[in-house]
């Protein structure tokens, strides 16, 4: 299959790697020719739960290489959806289909209106991994990966392709109809564990140790169960808040990606996640003071970077 993955990040370079390894045609398009020109020489280097290989994907900072793709797989961060996607726009062929894994709300429809919601497949990934140096991850947390269409379920079969590169990748994937709900579910994983980590520099099992942390994760988690409620949408699991206890636990050494933006003084994805539950309390007239309360504090966090504490 012909694949572009946009975003040379954790998720990005991960899934670069396993699908090329694979013997699929990968293009990894990067937006700085520096890290492209570098990743092109030294290759995609993995380490970590998957062992350690060195893989060789081309990249790219020229969106016209990418046509003729089959898939586009959207990796980088929520609040640059809009602008990776614009360049590629013109690329699109009437096959093309692109798949959002990215964490956060907004994605889907960011790229549904850039592309059009026929094209768009969403979902979410439990791998995890980290950014050790441009193009060298190491993986850190495997899991399945469920995608879905968005606007309905005309595409089944060409989504059961996709699952089927992904799975014959080392890289477990299901179809699944209910995309809202997933996007929402691990949203809610997300709302619970990553501005903590960021606030406290705690990894994800530690957050678990302390009943201040388990005090707001709980709250945090309440509130967007509430609002997800509110919404409408149906979550996954039957006990959301067990469930962030048990992704906490299950990847209890990761650094979240959220402390890791905050560690390389990057903007974070705060306002994706934390910040778009508070926005749609505010709203619907639901009280999300917790989530109002990290939005602030991990705001203030990545406005102060340069003040150097
Ligand atoms: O954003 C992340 O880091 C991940 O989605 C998760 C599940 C919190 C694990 O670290």
């Amino acid at each position: 299959m012909n694949i572009v993955v946009v975003g040379p990040g954790a998720l990005g370079c991960l899934l670069a790697a396993f699908l090329a390894e694979a013997g699929q045609e990968v293009l990894l398009l990067d937006h700085r020719p520096d890290r492209a020109e570098l990743i092109n020489r030294q290759g995609l280097m993995v380490e970590g739960i998957s062992g350690e290989h060195r893989v060789r994907a081309p990249v790219s900072v020229s969106p016209e290489e990418g046509a003729g793709a089959e898939l586009v797989l959207v990796c980088v961060k929520a609040y640059n959806t809009a602008s990776a996607i614009e360049p590629l726009v013109p690329i699109l062929g009437p096959q093309t289909r692109v798949l959002t894994l990215q964490n956060g709300l907004g994605n889907v429809e960011t790229l549904s209106t850039a592309c059009g919601p026929e094209r768009v497949w969403g979902g979410v990934t439990a791998q995890g991994a980290t950014v050790l140096g441009p193009g060298h991850i190491r993986h850190a947390g495997a899991g399945e990966t469920l995608i879905g269409a968005v606007s309905g379920s005309d595409q089944e079969t060409s989504l059961t392709d996709v699952a089927a590169v992904f799975n014959q990748a080392g890289l477990p994937t299901r179809v699944e109809p209910m995309v809202d709900s997933l996007i929402w579910s691990k949203l809610i994983i997300n709302v619970g564990i990553n501005p903590l980590t960021a606030i406290t520099r705690l990894r994800n099992g530690q957050l678990l140790d302390h009943p201040g942390t388990q005090w707001v994760m709980e709250q945090a988690v309440r509130e967007a169960v509430a609002v997800a409620q509110a919404q409408g949408v149906k979550l996954i699991y039957p006990d959301p808040l067990a469930r962030v206890k048990e992704v906490a636990r299950a990847t209890a050494g990761n650094i979240a990606s959220m402390l890791q933006d905050v560690r390389a003084q990057r903007q974070t994805e705060i306002e994706q996640i934390n910040g778009a539950i508070a926005a749609l309390g505010r709203r619907l007239g639901l009280p999300t003071p917790v989530n109002e309360t990290l939005t602030n504090l991990v705001r203030t966090i990545q406005d102060s970077y340069s003040a150097g504490v």
